[in-house]
């Protein structure tokens, strides 16, 4: 074993965790190399937030996370906050404003982040190699070997930060969850989550000449509910109210769309009636909606073609209510082709909340969303990934 190839820590994945790990284990003085099997390091932090990386929430907290074990990030997101990464973020002088719901996203570009990352990298010294395709791995006499396509590379600790599957384009493979299986680790079932839903034909056609139009919305299910934007796109329903249901949803399942938040459609309607009693229902609902909107609603629900003077209690009660509640019954989602993260994944149980090690084997460790921990739409998700990055390293 050659001494160049030695290492005290082998990272699998140069991307929000990976990078973040990286810097922090060397400034511990650990010779640290990160390895990636793309050209470019930190890919989705580049694409992320329209290009400009919505690097954290200035209200992240527990609660915005998804997880079979919803106590498990509590330890790591409470010891790196948003405020740790906001003060990095000030130390590099990158500048930053706040979009909306307290997401942070920087004034310039997404590479900002990416260059402040590979620049506590090299100022500490840990090794960014790309290009790198892993072939395999074995962990023998306390040492891990990591095969890859630029030669073999050893070390006593190896960290698993490959990320999920959520858009293949970008480079995410199923890496991650192989070798967490390889070492006897449980898998919880993966599904596309903060994704856009997909709508059955027939809805999907008499909806998509309307892609395009966004209405500010509250999605609900059983589970959660979302008071955002929510855009009709050519394959159905988008926008931030949709993505952030679509983490709560499960394939079959329906759910309800409040189209009027916070006012009382019957009130409305009444008093239309009363003050313009000549005027269509259909053209009633345009003082709320687009005009398109209005009569696809219309048709949809079979609502008549009548003034509102000739509109009963009892029809505009129905009405009002499916305003309210507009029912959804979607056929799938876009799936991991759009999707911004991945659900499930290596299981907490098995996985120290403190350090992110495995509690089967020795010196492996797993960081960021290969872990079943997953965020909100709006920065929650780096969050995790600096926060587990910055545990994992503190133990190395
Ligand atoms: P990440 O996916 O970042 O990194 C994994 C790395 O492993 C990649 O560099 C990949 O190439 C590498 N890899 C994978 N397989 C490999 C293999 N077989 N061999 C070698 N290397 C391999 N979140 C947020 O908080 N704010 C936002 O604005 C956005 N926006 C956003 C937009 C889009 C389009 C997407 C797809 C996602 C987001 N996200 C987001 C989510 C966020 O990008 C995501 O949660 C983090 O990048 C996860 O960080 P990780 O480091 O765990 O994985």
């Amino acid at each position: 074993m050659s001494e160049a190839a030695r290492f005290d820590v082998i990272i699998i994945g140069a991307g929000a965790a990976g990078l973040h790990c990286a810097w922090q284990a060397a400034a511990r003085g650990l010779k640290v190399i990160v390895i990636d099997h793309a050209k470019q390091a930190g890919k989705k932090i580049l694409i992320s937030g329209g290009g400009r990386c919505n690097f954290t929430n200035m209200y992240a907290s527990p609660e915005n996370y998804l997880s079979n074990n919803p106590h498990f990030c509590k330890s790591a997101l409470s010891r790196y906050t948003q405020w740790d990464f906001i003060a990095l973020v000030e130390k590099h002088g990158i500048a930053y404003h706040e979009k909306t719901l307290g997401q942070l996203f920087c004034d310039h570009s997404a590479k900002d982040i990416v260059r402040m990352l590979l620049d506590e990298c090299a100022q500490y010294g840990a090794r960014v190699q790309l290009r790198t395709e892993v072939t395999a791995v074995s962990h023998a006499a306390n040492v891990y070997s990591v095969t890859t396509s630029q030669g073999t590379l050893h070390a006593p600790e190896l960290v698993v930060a490959c990320g999920g599957l959520s858009m293949p384009k970008l480079g995410a493979t199923p890496l991650g969850y192989q070798l967490a299986e390889q070492f006897g680790h449980r898998i919880l079932p993966v599904r596309a989550g903060l994704v856009p839903f997909t709508l059955h034909e027939q809805t999907k056609q008499a909806y998509s000449e309307l892609s395009g139009l966004a209405l500010d919305v509250v999605a609900s299910n059983a589970r959660a509910s979302f008071k955002e934007a929510m855009l009709f796109t050519h394959r159905g329903l988008s926008g931030p109210a949709m993505l952030q249901l679509s983490s709560y949803w499960q394939p079959g399942e329906a759910f309800t769309v409040d189209l009027l938040p916070g006012s009382d459609a019957l009130h409305e309607l009444q008093q239309l009636r009363h003050d313009k009693p000549k005027q269509g229902l259909k053209t009633a609902l345009q003082s709320w909606f687009p005009k398109r909107f209005a009569l696809t609603l219309a048709v949809q629900h079979g609502w008549p073609e009548k003034n509102l003077a000739d509109c009963s209690n009892e029809l505009l009660a129905q009405v009002a209510e499916q305003l309210h509640a507009w029912h959804v019954q979607p056929n799938g989602t876009e799936g991991y082709r759009t999707a911004e993260v991945t659900l499930g994944g290596v299981d907490t149980d098995q996985l120290s909340s403190k350090t992110m090690a495995s509690k089967l084997q020795t010196g492996l460790y797993f960081i960021g969303e290969v872990v079943d921990v997953t965020g909100w739409l709006g920065g929650y998700n780096f969050q995790w990934a600096w926060a587990s990055a910055h545990a994992c390293a503190e133990a190395l």
